[in-house]
């Protein structure tokens, strides 16, 4: 049966009758005919194709990458493109304008794109600084103008205070679309949700697809069935007390920013060079954990943290420890028909110093080449209890057990940084890859345990690109 994808798209609303697998960058332009929005690497990288989406229960909009996201992704949100962005005034819009003026596009290719982040931005923020507008633009490649003038027109537009976003159209998800060939299931409660995994267990279970998608924007994957995590209520939720952060395993790395900088401002950091915004809009933590790629971010800060998951499946919900999620290289241990409902990250006590340094060929949107996380616990001078876990360095994200012990009951001294640094080369057998060679990552491992020292001790700045 067909059941039409309704939205809207530039205050429009619209219903398509189409593939749910199918990609909203080519929907836009095969279907709806829209080509300003435009296809550079088809991979998340580049941001040439970024619009802007608000989900049905979202109040703002936010820049995605429409490369990877999926029409049945779309359900119930707006969308707005760059074509909607021209007609919200009568001169365009005000960053399109400024950008105009200032000579900030030259080819033009990347200038839709960016364009939209920056318009994206100024919804949120009407009052960027510098640091804002290089985070928004950081999953935007230009290839021709520099970024001077970019900044600039970014600045100006702000300062004109500009109005908002077409709007109208939307509105509530149903719980299938697409057509007989390609459905999306958007199941809005745990039960309902583990009930349709029982039922289609080959279906593509998809949170932000920002892994996921890739192969589909590629090279054509196709999925008959897919089970979306979004719409679920016990998978959306972030509850904090004084004991827990438990964060539902649909929450993306956006929304759990401003949490990680109440908590673990060294997490946010890191958090904020996690691909881009527009991955972090759509991207979630259970997605990246679920993964179990050995060069995922967030496990090793996780694992530092000693966090926990609750895992749900027909047989009821269990709680595991994240040190025994990962079994082997992208291997994890959800049972069949599993799925991660939250993940619960215990609230910093006293003494307790944590920080994770991501290490990559470029700053922004790069993966890891190795992420190293400390949680260090230091009374007067002594290492009461430490936790250490690096990704990048085996075929799991792990924990060095004899780095922490070196470091246990002792004071933070150039012996037994010394003797850390020797465990954590021991632990480890790094493979080579095209990222980097296994002695580069055992000695980059082993000193970002002076780097930590120095950081607890004051001595250290964060570090651009090293
Ligand atoms: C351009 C780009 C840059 C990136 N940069 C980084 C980076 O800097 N650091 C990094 O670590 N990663 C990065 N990634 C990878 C990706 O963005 C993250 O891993 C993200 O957190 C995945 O989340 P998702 O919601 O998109 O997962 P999806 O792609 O939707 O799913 C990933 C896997 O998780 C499973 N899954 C999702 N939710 C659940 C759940 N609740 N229970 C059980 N299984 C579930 C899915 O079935 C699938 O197997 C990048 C990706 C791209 C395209
Ligand atoms: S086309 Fe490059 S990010 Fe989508
Ligand atoms: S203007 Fe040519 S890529 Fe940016």
């Amino acid at each position: 049966m067909t059941h039409p994808i309704r939205f809207s798209l530039n205050g429009e609303p619209l219903s398509a009758e189409c593939r749910a697998d199918m990609t909203v960058l080519e929907w836009l332009r095969d279907e709806a005919l829209l080509r300003g929005t435009k296809e550079g690497c088809a991979e998340g990288d580049c941001g040439a194709c970024t619009i802007l989406l608000k989900r049905h229960d979202e109040e703002k909009y936010g820049p995605v990458n429409s490369c990877i996201l999926l029409m049945g992704q779309v359900e119930g949100a707006q969308l707005t493109t760059v074509e909607g962005l021209a007609a919200s005034g009568p001169d365009g819009h005000e960053v399109q304008r400024r950008m105009a003026e200032n000579g900030s596009s030259q080819c033009g290719f990347c200038t839709p794109g960016i364009v939209s982040s920056l318009a994206g931005l100024l919804e949120i923020n009407g009052d960027p600084t510098e640091s804002d507008i290089h985070d928004a633009l950081a999953g935007n490649l230009c290839r021709c103008t520099g970024y001077r003038p970019i900044v600039e027109a970014a600045f100006e537009a702000a300062k004109a205070n500009i109005g908002g976003l077409p709007t109208g159209g939307g509105g509530e998800a149903n719980t299938e679309v697409g057509i007989v060939e390609s459905t999306c299931h958007a199941p809005t409660d745990l039960s309902e949700l583990v009930s349709l995994k029982g039922q289609f267990p080959d279906a593509t279970l998809l949170a932000g697809g920002t892994d996921l998608s890739l192969p589909v924007a590629h090279a054509r994957e196709r999925w008959s069935h897919t089970i979306l995590t979004r719409n679920v209520s016990e998978l959306r939720k972030i509850n904090q007390n004084s004991e827990q952060l438990e964060v539902g395993g649909a929450v993306t790395w956006q929304e759990l920013l401003p949490y990680l900088h109440q908590h673990w401002p060294s997490f946010a950091t890191m958090v904020r060079r996690f691909g881009s915004t527009q991955i972090r809009t759509m991207g979630t933590i259970a997605g990246n954990l679920a993964n179990a790629s050995p060069i995922g971010d967030g496990a090793p800060a996780l694992l530092a943290l000693g966090a926990s998951l609750t895992l749900a499946g027909t047989g009821g919900e269990r709680d595991l420890p994240l040190d025994e999620f990962f079994i082997d290289y992208r291997k994890s241990a959800l049972a069949t028909g599993e799925v991660i409902k939250s993940i619960i990250i215990p609230m910093p006590k006293e003494h307790e110093q944590f920080r994770v340094y991501k290490i990559s060929k470029r700053y922004d949107q790069d993966i890891s080449t190795v992420c190293g996380a400390f949680n260090l616990t230091i009374a007067g001078d002594i290492v009461t209890d430490a936790r250490i876990a690096y990704g990048g360095m085996a075929a799991t994200p792990m924990r060095s057990k004899d780095a922490e012990a070196a470091l246990v009951g002792k004071s933070i001294n150039d012996e037994t940084i010394a003797s850390a640094k020797l465990a954590v080369r021991s632990t480890f057998k790094p493979m080579d890859d095209m990222r980097s060679s296994a002695q580069y990552r055992s000695t980059v491992a082993a000193n970002l345990v002076d780097r930590v020292a120095l950081d607890i001790a004051g001595e250290t700045v964060e570090v651009m690109a090293l």
